[in-house]
């Protein structure tokens, strides 16, 4: 095997693009044994260059300029984590178009510029790889990829945030009020300060849009889910679905019917018979129904510094190894 040096550049090195630097660090010889590709971080951005060296970089990498990153012909794969929409969004463009890899764990700007992100991609033949944006380590798009090929997909259904997943099973399993249980997830780190975009389903829907426009071909837009999140779910609730033998979850569900792809987002009763009931804590599962593969169920951490970094680091060896043909094909709306 001939053995290739490949530059990254990380775009954002906080909880995720920290853990990247490490995985890439610490994995580095395994990488290479297995596909002849030794990574090398050649770019760091953030806000500003001290938060690069404090993520562990060498400060000669460091820059606060996206000109420096897309300029520079040494980057070869740019790892996006910087999240929100813009700049993001522009950023994967402009690395796009000269000639980059894009890897990004960013749902909220690939949700809603797709097919856009896409189509530069493809005009530029390179890879947009995108496995963390979506249930974290789970394979989830590497999976779609291989039931796609032969499936039609009628149905996807799951549980696709894990602050959500969190708080509903501490007040499951321990009484506590919405508010309880959100101090507690906050306190241990797997909700933000302000946790908006979990409990008011966003986070869900950017997934959920992101998975369907796959199922689909088409840019299915965040927009288009119907949403509610679960700040109105009472302890009364949650005792009574226990009760049942089963629970409350926050579910995202896509069901493709005569009309087209109807989206949904919002906490609902799941019978105690079914798997989605018993995923508990920060824990993500989704159900992927194909019309000859049948329903398939894929479980594991869906957040987290390690396992996103895990998903990114194979995203940044796919797009090494087979370029652009990953890249899906999503028309536009
Ligand atoms: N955390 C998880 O478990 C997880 C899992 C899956 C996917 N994701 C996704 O991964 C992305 C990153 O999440 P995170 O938790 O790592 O966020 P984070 O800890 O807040 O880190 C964001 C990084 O991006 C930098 N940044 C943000 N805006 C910038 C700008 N305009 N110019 C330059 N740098 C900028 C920040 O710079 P400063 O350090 O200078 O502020 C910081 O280094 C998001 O899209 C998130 O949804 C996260």
């Amino acid at each position: 095997m001939t053995n290739r040096e490949v530059g990254i550049a990380l775009l954002g090195v906080g909880t995720v693009g920290g853990a990247v630097a490490r995985t890439i660090a610490e994995q580095r010889d395994v990488i290479e044994a297995r596909s002849g590709i030794r990574l090398v971080v050649r770019r760091a951005m953030a806000r500003s260059t001290e938060r690069v060296v404090q993520a562990g970089l060498p400060v000669e990498v460091a820059t606060t300029k996206i000109e420096e990153v897309i300029g520079d012909d040494g980057v070869d794969v740019v790892v996006e984590a910087m999240g929100g929409e813009e700049p993001a969004a522009t950023y994967m463009r402009l690395a796009l178009e000269s000639g980059k890899h894009v890897v990004t764990a960013n749902k909220e700007a690939l949700s809603k510029h797709f097919a856009g992100l896409v189509a530069t991609a493809r005009s530029s033949g390179r890879a947009l790889l995108f496995e963390a944006s979506v249930g974290g380590g789970i394979p989830l798009m590497a999976s779609l990829r291989q039931i796609l090929a032969v499936n039609r997909i009628t149905r996807i259904r799951g549980i696709v945030n894990g602050t959500t997943n969190y708080i509903l099973t501490q007040m499951a399993e321990r009484g506590a009020t919405y508010a309880e249980a959100l101090r507690e997830a906050q306190q241990l780190g797997y909700a933000e300060p302000d946790p908006t975009a979990d409990v008011e389903g966003y986070d869900a829907a950017y997934k959920l849009a992101i998975l369907a426009s796959l199922a689909a071909g088409r840019h299915i837009r965040p927009e288009r889910v119907d949403r509610t999140g679960i700040t109105g779910v009472t302890p009364e609730q949650v005792a009574e679905a226990g009760a049942r033998g089963g629970a409350i979850k926050l579910i995202a569900g896509a069901e493709l019917d005569a009309e087209g792809w109807r989206l949904r987002v919002g906490p609902e009763f799941v019978p105690g018979d079914h798997l989605l009931a018993h995923v508990r804590l920060n824990y993500n599962a989704m159900e992927i129904t194909g019309d000859r593969v049948g329903p398939v169920v894929l479980y594991g951490q869906g957040a987290g510094p390690q396992p996103t970094a895990s998903a990114i680091v194979s995203d940044i060896v796919d797009a090494v190894r087979f370029g652009a043909v990953l890249t899906p094909e999503i028309a536009p709306e």
